[in-house]
This record gives structure tokens, sequence and C-alpha cells, in this order.
């Protein structure tokens, strides 16, 4: 058997146009478009490419995008005055602050100073603890999560009553995807198990799953015949194994690798996302949601 494969990019691009519909409609009606602030302190090559990339996301969409660059050795205290600004901003409904920070700025200082209700991140404390809730309560789920349940239920596979096992506790991955897809909604009422480095037999739960979700950083971590037939693959792990010369460029670029054996794992799965393409697009389209869905909140239309 060949799994079918869940393309992130073809998923990708049915919200994005979704969202586009809904922001020129807003705009028509109300007058307002989303804002969204980037902020990336220093110079990181990957961190300045994802901060492009959203920001051209959201320039296709019609948002008010501000990239807001700042230097390597900008003070703690400054940036959190920069972070002020736009919580006070009434044109600005996200705020992102990329990460990884300077050493010698506080992470969680700076995370906990942008304003719960413009944390399209969904980072802060707060809207963690929304999550945990759950319900109404739920504002800005955090974005990698948010897209594999989405890619999950836009392909077609049953959530409700699944036996799904996450491989992985990161506060932005496995943690929070546990917390989405064990939610009393559509979408979820999932049976959840969370396994990670000091799970005893990770084989055997992972041999249980009708939803395996890996998200551990290890490459090929997941062996095929740990996969029962048939189960839905997420395979979050984006792994940089070497480097080759890419032929539509002709520049270097990274060979990507994810957490499961691919190759061997479509043989046995029903459905697999790839790595990359699966479930790397739809982090970005789930800013893009979040910092529409701020503006909906803030109009009283969500
Ligand atoms: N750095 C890598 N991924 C992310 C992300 O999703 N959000 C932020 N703020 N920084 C990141």
């Amino acid at each position: 058997m060949t799994a079918r494969l869940i393309k992130g990019t073809e998923i990708r691009d049915e919200i994005l146009k979704e969202l586009k519909a809904e922001v020129d409609k807003i705009k028509q009606e109300h007058g307002v478009v989303p804002g969204l602030v980037t902020i990336l302190v220093g110079e990181n090559p990957a961190s300045v490419s994802y901060v492009t990339s959203k920001i051209k996301t959201a320039k296709d969409l019609g948002y008010k995008e501000v990239q807001d660059n700042q230097p390597e050795d900008i003070s703690e205290g400054d940036l959190l005055s920069l972070i002020d600004k736009y919580n006070k901003d009434d044109s600005i409904h996200g705020i992102l602050v990329q990460l990884p920070l300077p050493k010698h700025i506080d992470e969680k200082k700076v995370l906990n100073a942008v304003d719960p209700d413009k944390d399209v991140d969904g980072f802060h404390p707060v809207n963690v603890g929304r999550l945990m809730i759950g319900g109404s309560e739920v504002k800005f789920l955090p974005c990698t999560p948010a897209g594999i349940q989405e890619l999950i239920v836009r392909s077609g596979v049953e959530i409700e009553g699944a036996e799904v096992v996450v491989v992985g506790r990161s506060n932005i991955v496995g943690k929070p995807i546990a917390n989405i897809l064990l939610q009393k909604a559509p979408g979820a009422n999932a049976t959840v198990t969370v396994a990670h480095t000091r799970t005893k037999d990770l084989a055997y739960h992972c041999k249980r799953a009708d939803i395996l979700i890996v998200a551990a950083g290890v490459p090929g971590l997941v062996k095929p015949e740990w996969i029962k037939p048939g189960a839905c693959v997420i395979d979050v792990g984006v792994n940089r194994v070497g480097e080759k010369i890419s032929e539509k460029t002709g520049k270097k670029i990274a060979i990507l690798k994810g957490d499961v054996d691919f190759d061997e794992a479509k043989e046995i799965a029903g459905s697999i996302t790839p790595v990359p393409g699966g479930v790397g697009p739809m982090t970005i389209t789930m800013l893009m949601r979040n910092t529409l869905n701020s503006l909906k909140y803030r109009l009283g239309i969500a």
C-alpha cells in the first residue's frame, strides 16, 4: 500500500484563498485590514528568511505589514519599549517577536510583554492558559499545532475517538497539539498520549496510534515497523542533514529529513506528510489566520 500524501502546500493555498476573501469583505464592510508587525533582532539567516516569508504572505493577503528589524545589540529595555509601542497601536492586531533572541535578552520577559490580545504566536502564558481551559476561552492557538490540526481535518482523517500519539513534549508543538486534540470540540475529541525521551517503550505507543504526530527533532527516530497499518502520520521534524545544490536556483540548500523514515513509512501508513512540504507551510498560514482573528475579536465579529 502507498499512503496518501498530505500536501501542506495545497492545503496552505486553499486556506490563504479563504483568508483573502474574508480580508476583502472586512475591508469593504468595516474599512480596516489586519495589521501585523514582525520584530527581528539581529541577522540570523534562518530568522531573516522566516520573517521575510511572513511579511510577504501578509502583504499578498492585503494586510498592513510592518517589518521592524532591530540591531543585535538592542537593550532589553529598548525592546520592551518597542513592544509597548505596538501594544498601544490600534492599527496593529498581531505582534510577532521572532525567536531566538540574543543571549543578553530574557526571552520570557519579552514574550510576556506582548499584549495577550495581540499574541498571534500563542506563546503568552495567558493564551497557553486559555488553551488549557478550552471552549470559548481560546483566542490564539500556537501556529504549528494549529496547522497540524488543519492538515488532519482537511485531509479527511477522523480525529474524534482516535488514538493519537504525540512524540515530543515541547511548549511549541508537543504540549499544545496534545491539548488541542483532546478538547471537547469538533476536529478534536481524541484520546491523546504524549511520549517523550523518558518514555519506556516508544515503539509500543507508536504502534497503537491511529494518528501519529512526531515532533522530536531526531532524524529517522520513528521506524517503519512502529507504524500501525493505515495510520495517519504527521512528521513535524525538519532536520538539516546536509547540503545540496538546488536544481532550480543553482544555490546551496539544506537537505531536510523528517523524524520519520518517509520512504518506508509511506508503504505502511494510510496518509503521511512529506518533509519538506507537509507541516512547514502551515505555520505561516496559521499566523495569518490568528492575525485576522485578532482583528475580528476587536470588531466583535469573531
Ligand atoms: N522562530 C522559529 N519559529 C518561530 C515561530 O513560530 N514564532 C516565533 N516568534 N519565532 C520563531
